[in-house]
């Protein structure tokens, strides 16, 4: 997510936006920039951390006391000094600050050109900028109008701050889908995309409400309009957080608020790549590999830790639905094995901070045997990324805790949506299937919503009772089965607690032996198709006294005789489930760690990205 800073009042601005931005920095980014304006708009912006831009600028002329600030996630476009905002309009008489993602920006940016219009970067957000001050200035309109109009014509996300040389006394800001909240001091305004940059100087803050407009000039009254140019009282409340609890967006922790993210993220990593009235999944990263993908010889998916349990959850995706070879390799294993690899099979590499060392190792050796090479990443721009011949990104967003929760559901949300893309293109899913699976991926967002709000009291009450345990054993069958894994991880890494994860079946040939009154099993007991198995494997561990806590599907009966704890999850698709399941798991990892009194954002020993070998 990129961070938003704007300023209008009677003192300097270039501290309070910098100062701003560093309050910010906790959010992750890539480039900052800052835009001021004395006389001129002058905009200033780098790629890497504050501090850079900070030192590279610190001569420059930096007075002004309206001004805007903006620390860039990549989304479009790569992490340079060219994508980097503010982005300038074409007279550069505006500039633009902004979160979010304009989905339909290609075609909004080809009318442009058709015009006229030259582009610097790659950037959805100077396509913005450059039709803002096109509508201005052919339909001569003034810069709310502009604004209302262009943001008529924009599908997706945003959070704008944009400044005028022809309105010095003027800040725009504008929001739809992402967060922007304004700050009202005494004769001053400050912007952000939350409350952080702003509690230090004022606790009166307006939290902007999708397409809502503020006109906020100086010595003024602040001024809320929508895009359809309804005027609306702005709702002043009183921040009650301090700054670290805001950071967190209130949680006590990065991780819960990761865990808790996942309605969006798993929407944002869907977002204007499916269209459920043409029944379309369109992954703009790999369009030029998807006849590729279909006519594969193997899918070999690379990755490590919770990216590698996403790939071996892809291994059962592609067999399923798109009747594709695929096998998954711990990469630290496949770059040192030398495989048997040909140009006929296409290696895909999972990775979160796209800086894995073994992982990027494995690419590079897949390269050099002629595989083609793809990437599912998170960090726009990473090494992987970068690598890769092509791939797609998650979009889940910055994610801080080292233990990663938001960032395996966008995986596997991307991994869904190859399979049945290449499913449907080689025709193994036929098309009323293939819409059934669409509109139902389309709910999991609003599940994994509902699982946030139902299940937490009965994981607080399991995590109480198991807290002190010395082992956990985790066990799935079919795609369950990786969920076990991930479950299994999650808890160790941050707990300290040993558990393994088992497919249920191998339970009887050997890790039964370790069954006994003091063992929790969690078993995700949702398949249907082999529902009657796993429910034997509950029985065999129930009678020698070991403690079962399950994953059921809502209404489950059977499974709940035999459990001495149920965690109750929405009916799915049986290829859906692992997203929905896998969420109780976090959160019960998470409350035994926390209970623990363990770090939970950093656990002893682990590193957010393992770049080392
Ligand atoms: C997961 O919770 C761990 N933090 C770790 O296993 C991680 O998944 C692994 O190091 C791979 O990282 P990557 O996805 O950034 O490549």
């Amino acid at each position: 997510m990129c961070g938003i800073v704007g300023y209008i009042g009677p003192r300097q601005a270039y501290p309070i936006l910098i100062n701003g931005l560093h309050r910010l920095e906790y959010r992750g980014y890539d480039s900052a920039g800052v835009a001021l304006l004395n006389g001129n708009v002058r905009v200033f912006k780098r790629q890497g951390k504050v501090n850079d831009l900070e030192d590279a600028i610190k001569s420059e002329d930096l007075t002004g006391n309206i001004g805007i600030a903006h620390t860039r996630w990549a989304t479009h476009g790569e992490p340079n000094i060219t994508n980097a905002h503010p982005h300038y309009s074409p007279s550069e008489k505006l500039a633009i600050i902004h979160n979010g993602i304009i989905e339909n920006y290609s075609t909004l940016k080809e009318e442009l050109i058709n015009r006229g219009y030259i582009f610097q970067s790659t950037t959805d957000t100077e396509v913005l900028i450059h039709l803002i001050e096109d509508i201005m200035v052919n339909e001569k309109v003034d810069l709310v109008e502009a604004v209302q109009l262009a943001l008529s014509q924009v599908i997706g996300a945003y959070a704008i701050v944009i400044i005028s040389k022809d309105h010095p006394d003027l800040l725009i800001a504008a929001k739809k889908g992402s967060p922007l909240v304004i700050g009202i001091g005494e004769d001053e305004f400050f912007i952000a995309s939350d409350a952080t940059p702003i509690v230090e100087y004022t606790k009166k803050v307006v939290y902007l409400e999708d397409e809502e407009i503020a006109i906020i000039e100086r010595n003024k009254e602040l001024k809320i309009k929508t895009i359809k140019n309804k005027d609306k009282n702005p709702y002043i409340q009183k921040l009650e957080l301090n700054l670290t609890a805001l950071e967190k967006s209130g949680y006590p922790h990065f991780m819960l608020k990761e865990i808790n993210e996942q309605p969006n993220s798993v929407h944002d990593s869907m977002r204007g790549r499916m269209s459920l009235k043409n029944g379309i999944i369109s992954l703009g990263g790999i369009i030029d590999y998807v006849q590729k993908l279909a006519s594969a010889n193997r899918i070999i998916i690379i990755g490590c830790g919770t990216s590698w349990h996403a790939g071996l959850v892809g291994e059962y995706l592609f067999e399923d639905l798109s009747r594709t070879n695929c096998e998954v390799e711990y990469a630290s294993e496949f770059r040192y094995r030398n495989p048997v690899l040909s140009e006929n099979d296409i290696v895909i590499a999972i990775s979160q901070s796209g800086e894995t060392a073994d992982t990027l190792a494995a690419l590079q050796l897949a390269k050099s045997k002629g595989a083609t090479i793809l990437g599912i990443c998170n960090v726009v721009g990473s090494t992987i990324a970068r690598f890769t011949d092509a791939g797609s990104y998650t979009h889940a967003g910055p994610e801080i805790g080292v233990a990663s929760t938001k960032a395996f559901t966008a995986q596997v949300t991307i991994l869904t949506m190859m399979a049945l893309m290449i499913g449907h293109q080689k025709g193994t899913i036929n098309k009323s299937k293939y819409i059934q699976y669409l509109n139902e991926l389309s709910r999991i967002p609003d599940k994994i919503k509902e699982i946030l709000e139902k299940t937490e009291e009965k994981v607080l009450e399991i995590a109480a009772h198991f807290k002190d345990s010395h082992n956990f054993l985790y066990l799935g069958r079919g795609y369950n089965y990786p969920v076990a894994l991930e479950g299994a991880l999650k808890l160790k890494e941050i707990s300290y607690i040993h558990a393994e994860g088992y497919p249920a079946a191998e339970m009887k040939h050997g890790p039964i032996a370790l069954i006994d009154e003091e063992m929790p099993v969690v078993v995700i007991a949702t398949n249907r198709g082999t529902y009657d198995k796993v429910v034997s494997n509950i029985q065999e561990v129930k009678a020698r006294k070991g403690k079962i806590i399950s994953i059921v599907t809502e209404g489950d009966t059977m499974v709940r005789e035999s459990s001495d704890y149920v965690i109750e999850i929405p009916e799915t698709e049986e290829f859906l489930v692992p997203i929905l399941a896998t969420i109780p798991l976090q959160l019960l990892a998470y409350h035994i760690a926390v209970m623990r009194g363990c770090n939970v954002d950093q656990p002893r020993n682990l590193a957010k990205s393992v770049t080392v070998e």
